[in-house]
């Protein structure tokens, strides 16, 4: 029996993503064979294929840090899933493919009648926000938001979680994305042609209390400007390091990585050390993960609860197939994408593949 894969062969830009067609892969003991429904594309895929993400595989490898599928094959001594369940998980790498043979462990049952593309943001994209939200923050009704990125992928997660949390949320966008972002309750600040410090310090008066900041760097520090007394930035991503010539080769990204992680750990000191009590942190989703297995699990039961009750709605920009893998890094790196890419199986109906 047949599986698609697509396989990263060297580091580099999205023309080094083959697809390759080969043997289906079988599961071993403890292992579950799953059925990719949906695999989500996200900005942590292009680093890997760049070589400069931090959970970078070595080459050979496939790319995809979450997915949603149907169980297809279960190996010995799994007896908690049964062929035909839905299931998501966050394998980090691997999850563009037909099929993929993951650790029961791993996966996370979910609640028939979801629509996987949509059930996929929540993996990555809506753990993130939300933990970065009720983990490291802990945000209380009321309280003043600035969310960078905000038409991205984690972006419009952090907008649907705020407008339920009761925030008052800014977001920067470029103007594509305003729309997007005024839709989900932000207020707009076009970060291409404004001073977002100014800006929020106009709009607020003593500033905001918590920034989400995926671009890092130097940016961090002035995200610490727009903050009141009290507050906190939460730095999650490297964006600023990867656009423009990160994108295009591995080296440039690599060295610029380890030099935003140094900036970082001077940001968190210096963020204790003066005076304001305005802290800088930072949020990572698989470090969380191992460390706190079971908040994983929790929270992404919470938000399969809120899509279930129709209290979330991601955004997807495209769903393609897994073919065009290709495409949607080419898309996603030239940036101005709203929402997710979701990449969908063919025919990717709920009855499970028998082998
Ligand atoms: N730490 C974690 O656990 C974790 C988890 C998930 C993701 N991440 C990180 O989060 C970041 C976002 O990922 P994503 O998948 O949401 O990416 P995405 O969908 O491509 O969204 C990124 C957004 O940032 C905007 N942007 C780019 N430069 C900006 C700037 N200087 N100021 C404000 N906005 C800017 C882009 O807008 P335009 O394209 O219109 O310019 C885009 O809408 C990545 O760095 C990723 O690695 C971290």
């Amino acid at each position: 029996m047949r599986n698609t894969r697509v396989i990263v062969t060297r580091y580099g830009g999205p023309e080094v993503l083959r697809v390759a067609e080969e043997e289906r892969p079988e599961p071993k003991a403890g292992e579950v064979r799953v059925r990719v429904l949906a695999a989500g594309v996200a900005l942590p895929d292009v680093m890997a294929r760049e070589g400069v993400h931090p959970e970078t595989p070595p080459v050979p490898f496939t790319p995809g840090w979450d997915l949603v599928g149907v169980v297809d094959r279960v190996g010995a001594g799994v007896p908690e899933f049964q062929p035909g369940q839905m299931v998501a998980a966050m394998p980090i790498h691997g999850a563009y493919a037909g099929f993929v043979c993951l650790p029961a462990h791993e996966l996370i049952p979910m609640p028939p009648g979801l629509d996987a593309a949509e059930a996929v943001c929540l993996v990555l994209n809506y753990i993130t926000a939300y933990q970065m939200m009720h983990r490291s923050v802990k945000v209380r009704p009321g309280q003043r938001a600035l969310i960078h990125g905000a038409a991205g992928g984690v972006g419009t997660a952090l907008l649907q979680l705020g407008r339920l949390a009761g925030l008052e949320m800014y977001g920067t966008c470029s103007s594509r994305g305003a729309p997007a972002v005024s839709d989900l309750g932000g207020i707009p600040i076009d970060y291409q042609h404004q001073d977002y410090v100014k800006e929020i310090h106009r709009l607020t008066g003593e500033g905001v209390d918590v920034v989400f900041d995926p671009i890092g760097g130097a940016h961090l520090w002035h995200s610490r400007k727009a903050l009141r007394r009290g507050g906190t930035v939460v730095g999650y991503g490297l964006i600023g390091s990867i656009r423009g010539e990160g994108l295009t080769s591995s080296r440039p990204g690599r060295r610029q990585r380890f030099r935003g992680t140094a900036i970082f750990a001077s940001y968190i000191a210096a963020g204790w050390l003066l005076p304001g009590r305005k802290r800088v942190v930072p949020y990572s989703i698989q470090t969380l993960k191992r460390l706190q297995p079971t908040w994983f699990r929790q929270d992404l039961i919470a938000l399969l609860d809120l899509l279930q009750e129709r209290k979330i709605k991601p955004l997807i920009a495209a769903r393609f197939p897994l073919a065009e893998a290709r495409h949607a890094h080419e898309l996603l790196g030239k940036g101005g994408v709203t929402g997710k890419l979701v990449l969908v199986s063919s025919g990717s109906s709920l009855e499970p593949a028998m082998a």
